[in-house]
């Protein structure tokens, strides 16, 4: 049994290729390495103690990805590479579509082409937008708000018409909430080029003294202490739901969506305080006005992940953001 895993090389990517190897899956993965480091892979092969073919690929290169096909015989694809800057999506959508839809267009021809139909795709709760009420259901309306989440949006779409068309096709679409932390071994983590967006690798940045703040986006939302109250979930738990999703997509058709998070929610203060804990340091952050397009509150019920996958998060948020000040310690300049 073998699967590609497209963006291996990448933050969610190499916590999934990690999960798969142990779980004894033969594991092939394609990278472009735009936002990602070959030392990822060679750290989850290391830490798996197992080989795990790679390829240096864009997916926009219809050829080269033809050719990972021809070499490995796959029974299933899980597809996470894709751009994921919300800001940046809202600055050059035209690359965002381009790659984000079009790569993956050319990945579903490529899969028809070999008949490889099953697929675990990494969409977001980012495809909700605004959600009217919490905690959110996988019924609840598909409005994003910005191009990036719209490319997601599209391709869910694109996989529901694909799964009508083929009823031996079966994808599952995974809507991760706000992933974080590191592998517990503290060898793999999220890698920044510059200076991170999301709040845990910026605290961590603050903790470690590269940066010499946080700043609290918002301070009066209707939550209990004022700042954004968010469902936080491990990788290692986010990258466990795709081991669980795959196993479920091999022995069902159709397509169904997930929502992967805890159900759970903290506040950005909560968040601060539990890593000035796991960390021994103080953090300093300052409050400063509201992050444009952010909500008061974001939560997942993910019980339809519990019912059909058998998955659930075991991980809270001490270990999350332990694990994330061990990455950093341990690897002060990320994978450089
Ligand atoms: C963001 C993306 C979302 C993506 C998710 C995971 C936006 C609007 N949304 O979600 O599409 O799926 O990351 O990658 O960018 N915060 C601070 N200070 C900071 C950073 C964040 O106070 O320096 C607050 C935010 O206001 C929010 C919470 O921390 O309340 C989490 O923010 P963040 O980690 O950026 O995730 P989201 O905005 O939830």
């Amino acid at each position: 049994m073998a699967v590609l895993v497209t963006g291996g090389a990448g933050y969610i990517g190499s916590h999934v290729c990690l999960e798969l190897l142990k779980a004894g899956v033969e594991v092939v993965a394609v990278d472009n390495y735009r936002n990602s480091s070959p030392e990822a892979v060679q750290r989850v092969k290391a830490l798996a103690g197992k080989e795990m073919p790679v390829y240096d690929a864009d997916l926009l290169d219809k050829d080269r990805l033809a050719a990972v096909f021809a070499n490995h015989p796959l029974n299933a694809v899980i597809h996470l590479a894709g751009l994921k800057s919300v800001r940046e999506s809202v600055e050059k959508p035209l690359v965002y579509y381009e790659n984000n839809v079009t790569g993956t267009l050319v990945l579903f021809e490529t899969m028809k082409r070999f008949g490889v139909g099953k697929m675990v795709f990494s969409s977001s709760a980012t495809v909700y937008g605004a959600a009217a009420s919490m905690p959110i259901h996988e019924d609840a309306p598909i409005r994003p708000v910005n191009p990036y989440g719209r490319t997601k949006a599209m391709i869910e779409e694109i996989l529901r018409d694909l799964c009508f068309a083929d009823p031996s096709w079966s994808v599952a679409l995974l809507r991760y909430f706000n992933p974080a932390g590191a592998d517990a071994s503290g060898a793999i983590g999220e890698h920044h080029r510059g200076v991170a967006c999301n709040l845990v690798p910026y605290i961590t940045q603050v903790a470690a003294g590269s940066l010499q703040s946080v700043n609290v986006y918002g301070s009066d939302y209707p939550t209990p202490d004022g700042t954004g109250i968010r469902d936080y979930i491990h990788i290692t738990d986010l990258a466990l739901g795709h081991v669980k999703a795959l196993e479920h997509v091999l022995r069902s058709t159709g397509a169904k969506a997930y929502n992967l998070g805890t159900g759970q929610g903290y506040s950005v203060m909560e968040m601060i305080r539990a890593f000035e804990q796991v960390s021994g340091r103080t953090i300093p952050y300052t409050l400063v006005d509201k992050r444009p397009g952010d909500v008061a509150r974001c939560l997942a019920d993910p019980t339809n992940a519990e019912r059909e996958l058998q998955w659930r998060a075991r991980r809270g948020i001490h270990e999350m953001c332990a694990d994330a000040w061990r990455w950093q310690t341990n690897n002060p300049s990320g994978y450089a």
